[in-house]
């Protein structure tokens, strides 16, 4: 339905032939500077998912975006929503990429209660490049709670985070917030494997991008935040539970695609101590679910593509997703939220948007012996 670089009287006409009745609406899009315009347009383009202009060919049971998650628990502490992965290019509004960002802000603004905070799990932009990040700002700036990000190596290579953290502050941080103690990591730091080489900002970039591109260094904390993180930790008792966010998945699972984070153990050794940790991460763009003595790990969905599963296999708590349509663009992507339990353990629900809701309970994780065939309770189509 749509191409690339409309122009604004394309895209106002295109509305226009379908929805006439949202005249109003689109003589304010008229005179509006850009930030209007993007603001009004995407409430537009709301509007015209909502009447289904928008085909997000889901056939899933519940529809997120008018109801309370399915599957949700009825004892949980407080909710958080999710969305990760956006991989923007900066290419317009009318790109594919940018409607699956709105469907997210849309299904999460409808989440009823609102969640405490939204979390985003990396890899808003797709080369680094300023406009692409403006363009994710003003995206997720359509969210109605608060925003926690996260930044992911598409955000990071060009300039190594000097517009990122501009427009969204420290890398790493930690906040608390009732009760659990909140850890966020930029976990997608390189060795330098550019200098001596010579490559520009772009080449670096774009080895990074290149996922299984092997010029660059593994994903790592590094010693620097490992540091921070040890003082950070140590003003914390041990029984209150830990949940920390990063972009890579900090455990080893396959180190050509960097589903890994080199200095993993270390990571996990500083988190030993504490009873109840839960590590929620970006980056694999499918269903993940790991354990590791008291960590249990979650992966978030893309909005913009699922990856496959890596080829050496999955972790046994994992709820495989099958393979996606590749004819149907949404298939494999999603949003979702996350539960926080009263205990500090997270139900973690994925959003898929052609397909039913999955949800991993941390009952099934706190089995000693995952089910056979893995987390499964019964097909995630
Ligand atoms: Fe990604
Ligand atoms: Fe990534």
């Amino acid at each position: 339905m749509y191409r690339n670089n409309m122009t604004r009287k394309e895209i106002e006409r295109r509305f226009a032939e379908r929805r006439p009745e949202d005249e109003k609406l689109l003589r304010t899009l008229r005179n509006c500077d850009r930030r209007h315009f993007l603001r009004t347009s995407l409430r537009f383009a709301g509007m015209a998912a909502a009447a289904s202009l928008v085909p997000h060919q889901s056939f899933q049971l519940v529809n997120v975006a008018h109801a309370a998650i399915p599957g949700a628990s009825p004892d949980q502490a407080f909710r958080f929503a999710y969305i990760s992965d956006t991989h923007l290019y900066d290419r317009g509004l009318d790109h594919r990429f940018v409607t699956s960002v709105l469907k997210a802000v849309e299904d999460v603004n409808a989440l009823d209660p609102q969640p405490d905070f939204v979390l985003f799990g990396g890899d808003l932009a797709q080369l680094g490049r300023p406009g692409e990040l403006e363009l994710g700002r003003q995206l997720l700036g359509e969210v109605r709670a608060p925003l926690r990000m996260i930044v992911g190596e598409h955000d990071w290579y060009l300039d190594l985070g000097e517009k990122w953290r501009e427009f969204f502050g420290p890398d790493y941080y930690s906040f608390d917030h009732k009760g659990i103690h909140f850890v966020a990591l930029n976990s997608v730091v390189e060795k330098d494997f550019w200098t001596e080489k010579g490559y520009t900002p772009e080449e670096r970039m774009a080895i990074v991008a290149g996922l299984d591109d092997n010029r660059q260094s593994p994903f790592e904390v590094g010693a620097e935040q490992r540091d921070w993180l040890q003082k950070d930790l140590a003003q914390v008792e041990r029984k209150t539970p830990i949940i920390v966010f990063s972009h890579s998945p900090l455990y080893k699972l396959y180190k050509p695609w960097n589903f890994w984070t080199d200095d993993a153990d270390e990571v996990q050794a500083l988190l030993r101590p504490f009873k109840t940790v839960t590590v929620i991460h970006g980056h694999t763009h499918q269903l993940l679910t790991n354990r590791i003595r008291n960590i249990q790990f979650h992966g978030l969905l893309s909005t913009a593509w699922p990856w496959p599963y890596a080829p050496e296999g999955l972790p046994e708590y994992t709820v495989q997703m099958f393979r996606a349509d590749p004819f149907n663009a949404l298939d494999g992507c999603g949003d979702g939220a996350v539960d926080v339990l009263p205990n500090g353990r997270v139900d973690k629900h994925y959003n898929l948007w052609a397909r039913n809701p999955r949800t991993v309970t941390a009952k099934q994780l706190a089995k000693r012996r995952p089910p056979e065939g893995g987390g499964h309770q019964g097909p995630s189509y």
